[in-house]
């Protein structure tokens, strides 16, 4: 049950997030469809779509997404990038980084780690992601619309994703309103959407990322590649070196599985 205090309601939220356009919805098929048509619609950049409950919420590699009523974190940010497209990923970099900085006001910083591309885990287990979705208008792109998903207080237990999956709460050192949550990595990819261009955006990422000098599996829609993750180059690939050929890869898109060492 969600604790009252941490109950979200239009009001409060327009207290809470000041000047910021937001629109709340009890119930929502995903935020990102919502914000599209609002950022269409020419939503100011830094709007923001918060709803309680998804009932459509959509992952990454077209996977489904649990926002369930009360017990999480489903939002998307209205932006419109005006750096070179090859830096787009750094807009979902600034997403992640963002929520791991966060969270490691509320646990113990050690527990927390980014897996390439951008999953935020506690524990060994997800607890965060990020999709972000770019609106073309032919070549032009118009808008991003940045999706963020934090599990707060879901329940995986007996759930096909108990092993995969956790929440916030559980290892939470303080009580949890999700609302000054939202507040806080909203200022944060504030901060970070200023330094898209910079360095300390790609470092600071780079040393939250608990996948370098790993052994991994890349799912990619072309399919898999393994071999040992090397680094992440300033356009947010993956730098993978398959040890047998000495072949390096860069990847953009996928997934990775940390292979067995
Ligand atoms: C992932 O697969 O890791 C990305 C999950 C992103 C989920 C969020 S929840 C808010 C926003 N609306 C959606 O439909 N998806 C994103």
């Amino acid at each position: 049950m969600t604790p009252q205090s941490d109950n979200l309601n239009s009001s409060l939220i327009g207290y809470v997030l000041g000047e910021r356009p937001f629109r709340y919805f009890q119930q929502v098929s995903s935020t990102n469809n919502v914000a599209q048509k609002w950022a269409a619609e020419g939503a100011l950049a830094g709007s923001v779509v918060l709803a309680d409950e998804q009932t459509s919420g959509r992952g990454r590699m077209g996977r489904q997404w649990v926002s369930p009523a009360g017990q999480a974190i489903a939002m998307s940010v209205i932006l419109y990038p005006t750096i070179d497209e090859v830096y787009l990923h750094r807009l979902t970099m600034a997403g992640g980084l963002a929520v791991i900085e966060i969270l490691s006001d509320y646990v113990n910083p050690s527990l927390l780690a980014l897996k390439w591309p951008n999953d935020v885990i506690l524990d060994g287990r997800k607890v965060s992601g990020i999709l972000s979705e770019g609106l073309w208008l032919g070549e032009h792109l118009q808008s991003i619309i940045l999706g963020i998903g934090l599990n707060v207080r879901v329940d995986f237990k007996n759930t096909s994703l108990e092993s995969i999956a956790t929440s916030l709460e559980p290892y939470s050192l303080k009580p949890i309103s999700r609302l000054l949550l939202v507040l806080q990595i909203l200022t944060r990819i504030d901060f970070w959407i200023e330094q898209l261009q910079s360095d300390l955006l790609i470092n600071s990422w780079r040393d939250h990322l608990g996948t370098i000098g790993r052994h991994v599996i890349l799912h990619t829609h072309q399919g898999e590649i393994s071999g040992l993750a090397t680094d992440v180059d300033t356009y947010g690939a993956l730098v993978v070196l398959n040890e047998k050929t000495n072949e390096e890869y860069r990847i953009l898109a996928g997934d990775i599985s940390i292979a067995e060492e």
